[in-house]
Order: C-alpha cells, then structure tokens, then sequence
C-alpha cells in the first residue's frame, strides 16, 4: 500500500442566477464527483469544495429584474443547488457561498498579499454612470450599438453578433438595462493587478503541465497568451453587493467577482477545517507541495482557472500565509490539473436557459433516478468535443445499456442465487480455466479502469467497465446455469459463484459513476457498511449571519478499490432492480417540455 496522497476537487462555483441544467451537470460538477468518489474508494484524502457564486451582476441583474433584494434571490438558488447535490449524490465535502465573512476575509488577504508584493497599482478611467439611479453601470447593465458591427443590441463589453470584446466606453446610443435612460461618462478609480510582470511564471506553470493537461485546455491558454499576452485587468468594481476593497477610502467599491470567487477553492478548504474542528487541516491540501489538485470547470472559465487564479497564487506567494497565519515559508498549492470540458448542446442546438431550451436537473429527478442521468451525462461528457443531450439517445442507453447490460445480469444472477443456493453464495468446488479466466478479466478492472479515471478520461474509464459487464454476459451465455441447475448442479453452482464474484467487482468499478445503485448491490451482497458516507445540509454561524452548506459525512464508509474474493456462504439478499427499463413515450413526452432554441 502507497501512502494516502491528498487530493483537491475543486469544482466551479455556480452563480446564484439561474438554475442548474445538464450542461452545467456534465461540465463540472458530476466529473468532480466521480473522481472524487474513486479517489475516496482507493483510500485516498479527499477534499471536494464548491459553493454558490453570489456576487458579481448575473446575480444582480436578476435581483433587479425580478424586484426582490439580492440577498433573497442568492439564497433562493443557493437551496436549490443543495437539493440537487443530494439528490444527485454529488458529494461536497463543503458546498459553502462566497457570501461569508471566511471568504471575504480570505480573498482580502489574497489581495492585500498582491499588493504587498506589488502586482496591483490604481488607475482612473471613465466609466458609464446613471444620473437617474445615482450609481455606476457594471459593463453588463450597458447596451447599444456595436461599433464595429453596427448591432444594435450589444452588451458594452461584448457584442453577441460579431462576437468581439468591445471597450465599453466606445459603444454608441449606450442606454442603462435598468431603466433604458442615458449613461454618461464619469471617471472612476479602480485597482488593477498588473498580470504581465507574472507572465513569464504562468506560461512556465502551463508548460510544466502541457504533457498531461489536455490539448483542448493547455492549447486553448497558452494561445491565448501567446496572441494578447497577459494583460493588467482591474479587480475592482463600482458595486454595493460583494466584497469591500480592504483600503482606507475605497468604501463603495467592492473586489471584482472574477477576481474573489477563485479564492472560494482556498476559503471553503479553511471554512471546511474550521468547521470540522481541524483548524489547520486545510494545509495539507493547500500548503503541502505534494498534494494534487484538479479544477473541473466548463470552457468558458479556461482563462480564469489557468491564468488568473494562478497568478493570483503565484503573486500573493509566501506573504498570504504571512498575513493569514503569520508563519513564513509556505506557498499555496497551484493546480495540478484544470479538466475542463467543452459544451453540452441539447437536440441539435445550444442550451439557453431564459428560454427554456434546457434539460433542468432537478425537474429530470422529478421524473427519473439519479443513475440513468448520472450514466447519460458520463458516456456523452463533453471531454474534447462539444456533444448532444438527445432524448431518444437517453432511452436507448437507458434501456439497452444500464437496464440491459448491467442492471439485468447483477438482478438474473441474484435472484438465481437466492432461488437456488438457499439465499447464499453457493460453494464452487474447484473452479474451471474459464471460470478463472472471467474472474482474472474483471479483476484487471481496477487497474484499467483505474488508469484512465487518473487520467481523467471518465467515458473511457465507465466504457471499459461496461465492458467487462458485457464479457460477463458473455460467460454466462456460455455456462448457462439455468440449464445446467437440471442436470449438474456443481457446475451451476461453479458459474453463479463466478459472475457472483465478478458482480461484485463491477459493482465497485462502477461505483465512482451509479453509486446509487452501487450501493444498493452492495447491500444485497450482505455488506454491512456502505461503500461510501453520507451528506446532509447544515446551518454555519458565521459573522455575517448564518448560511446553508452542504456538507459529506464520510464516517462508516467502506469502499475499497481493490479486487475482494467473495466468500462460499455469505447471506445474499434478495435484490429489486437496479434501474427501470423506460417507456419509448418519453422521448416525445419530454420534447414538448422544451421551449424554444436561440
Ligand atoms: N460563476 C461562474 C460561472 O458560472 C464560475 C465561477 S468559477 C469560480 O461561470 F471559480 F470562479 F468560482
Ligand atoms: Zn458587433
């Protein structure tokens, strides 16, 4: 046995805008999970965080739209995701928000380290103010007419028709989304992190990586890099919802939400600690060089977790501990590995949520289990490629796969047992070479399915266990127990035992993916303790009140990553299926649910 290595998941913190779809599912947070779980099951120190990003103007602009104070409509969708994560068994060690007096202590002392290393200077600059509301417009309250394109509906820092980064002070006719009046241009001072002085850091950082990181990610960065180079960018924002900026005179402004809600990686590990009452276990992930972190995120957040949040942690270097603690010589891990995946589309076209093209994870519970989602997002991952969320597709991997490859062969082989061997794992005798060839193959399981979910390349890891499901199938056709009960009952007894002992393997190698049903097999091997913890949602007292966090509790779990020899005479239970074979209707039934495509 190698030693425990401590492993980060860090997985991107959702804003507090809009519900959460199977785009968003399959982009980071189920990834995350699955990893985590294998790592969890290999014995590993795991600590997977996330929390709702509630700052920045998603989140008020919806505030605003919807007349409700900002804090309610944060909170609203912050409860929201709780109760899709349990349901969908997405198991946060802490599932926190970036509205607590931790995270805003934390991200001030990220920046208060910058700018005592000296990596933030100030600036003035214009910037559109409303007369009417008597305040500065965030660059997305702002729209008008491109002035490259001559669209008339663009955002003042992008244009949605010809697709390009615009500079808000350029646009023409600007008009407030508020209110439709007139902004004017007003000078303000903002803070401002100088990333060029870290470029040459951060393309090292990148590089040293560039042989395991994917191509889509590594390339996508350092292109970027390579053709704008690393920019000053201000981290500062005209804005009375978020963090204040932790300067004498700077009260009104608040920390860009870009800037502070990457430090929810770091603040949730030291809220987690706290919580859990190991004040500094948070180190062993964040101050510990050896241990490995993994950042699942969805394309668009590539620029953010490989450029800025490095070179945040890069530059705030020894003095955040300094400040934080007060001991000298430690550095902030920087990520191991940043996964991100590209994008889900449903049916042909990109999901829009406003208009309800959308497949919304806790409606699809309402209707279905979590391992059929769990198992469709996992085989259509957008790993490389953009890919299709496609109903019909839904049922047939439903069907034929989950319910016909590894659903009925665990339910047939059961029951069998249970009927025929006295509700025990029936004594073998002697095994035959092809009963210890099976077994030899789906043991091999660990070590493949293991390499690849390392890797994280999740659709091969769960394709090459389906697989060895299917070779089991295979080798039950060729015994056929049913028959031979008649006639030669050692040898039926021999091949039950057989798949009994592979079932039991590949409820372990798919664990990491349907612990839902995993665990349930587990049971009805006669198990006592379940493979992985449980998860609950609790109350934390904080000096800014009181929040919800979504918490796993991983006492009595017993998962193992590693082959078991099942025993002769251990009590079996008798099983219910695992999955549902699904009504062709459907598909049709859940097409008409959809709105309309952009
Ligand atoms: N809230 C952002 C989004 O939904 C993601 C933030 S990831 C974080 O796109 F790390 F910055 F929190
Ligand atoms: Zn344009």
């Amino acid at each position: 046995m190698t030693a425990p290595e401590n492993i980060l998941i860090a997985i991107a913190w959702p804003y507090a805008n809009a519900e959460i779809h199977v785009g968003n599912i399959t982009g980071s947070h189920l990834p995350g999970d699955i990893v985590a779980r294998y790592h969890r099951l290999k014995g590993n120190r795991v600590l997977m965080v996330s929390g709702t990003d509630s700052h920045g103007t998603p989140v008020t602009l919806r505030a605003d739209s919807e007349g409700l104070p900002v804090e309610q409509v944060y909170k609203r969708f912050h409860e929201g995701f709780l109760d899709l994560f349990q349901q969908l068994g997405i198991h946060y060690d802490l599932f926190t928000s970036t509205h607590t007096a931790n995270h805003f202590k934390v991200s001030q002392t990220i920046f208060l380290a910058l700018l005592k290393n000296g990596f933030l200077y100030t600036e003035t600059r214009p910037q559109w103010y409303s007369p009417s509301a008597g305040r500065f417009l965030p660059d997305r309250y702002v729209e008008g007419t491109c002035y490259i394109c001559g669209f008339e509906g663009a955002r003042s820092d992008q244009c949605d028709r010809c697709g390009n980064v615009l500079e808000p002070e350029k646009l023409i006719n600007p008009r407030s989304k508020v209110d439709g009046s007139t902004p004017e241009l007003r000078e303000t001072e903002h803070f401002y992190m100088d990333l060029s002085k870290l470029e040459p850091e951060v393309v090292a950082f990148l590089k040293e990586r560039q042989h395991y990181m994917r191509e889509t990610v590594v390339g996508q960065a350092l292109g970027q890099i390579e053709s704008e180079g690393l920019k000053p960018r201000p981290i500062t924002r005209d804005l009375d919802w978020g963090i204040p900026v932790p300067v004498e005179g700077w009260d009104g402004k608040k920390l860009y939400v870009w800037f502070e809600a990457v430090i929810g990686y770091l603040s949730a590990a030291i809220e987690w600690a706290a919580i859990t009452g190991q004040k500094d276990a948070w180190q062993d992930w964040w101050t510990n060089p050896a241990a490995r972190s993994f950042y699942f995120i969805g394309k668009d957040n590539i620029f953010f977790h490989t450029a800025m949040w490095p070179a945040e942690l890069m530059g705030a270097g020894e003095q955040f501990m300094e400040l934080f603690t007060g001991e000298s010589g430690k550095r902030l891990t920087l990520p191991y590995d940043v996964p991100a995946n590209q994008f889900m589309n449903l049916e042909g076209q990109k999901i829009s949520g406003s208009r309800n093209w959308a497949v919304w994870g806790r409606d699809f519970l309402s209707r279905y289990d979590p391992d059929p989602l769990r198992y469709y997002l996992t085989v259509t991952m957008p790993e490389y490629r953009d890919t299709d969320w496609d109903w019909e597709d839904f049922l047939h991997r439903n069907n034929d796969e989950l319910v016909g490859t590894w659903g009925n062969l665990a339910n047939r082989v059961l029951s069998f047992a249970v009927r025929n061997f006295e509700g025990r794992v029936p004594d073998p005798g002697p095994l035959t070479p092809q009963d210890e060839e099976i077994i030899r193959v789906v043991e091999g399981g660990f070590a493949t399915v293991g390499a690849e979910l390392e890797a994280v390349h999740l659709r091969n890891a769960l394709g090459e266990a389906m697989r060895l499901a299917t070779e089991v199938n295979r080798y039950l056709d060729q015994t056929a127990p049913w028959k031979t009960i008649k006639t030669d009952r050692q040898a039926a007894a021999r091949s039950v035992y057989t798949a009994l002992r592979c079932i039991d393997n590949l409820s372990i190698l798919l664990a990491p993916f349907l612990p839902h049903s995993s665990e349930k097999l587990h049971a009805y091997f006669g198990y006592e303790k379940p493979l992985f913890g449980q998860q609950g949602v609790e109350e934390i007292q904080d000096e800014l009140g009181s929040h919800k966090g979504l918490r796993y509790y991983p006492a009595n779990a017993s998962g193992r990553w590693e082959p078991s020899s099942l025993e002769a005479g251990r009590t079996l239970v008798q099983p219910q299926p695992l999955f549902k074979k699904l009504d062709p209707s459907i598909v049709e039934e859940e097409r008409s649910r959809l709105g309309r495509p952009a």
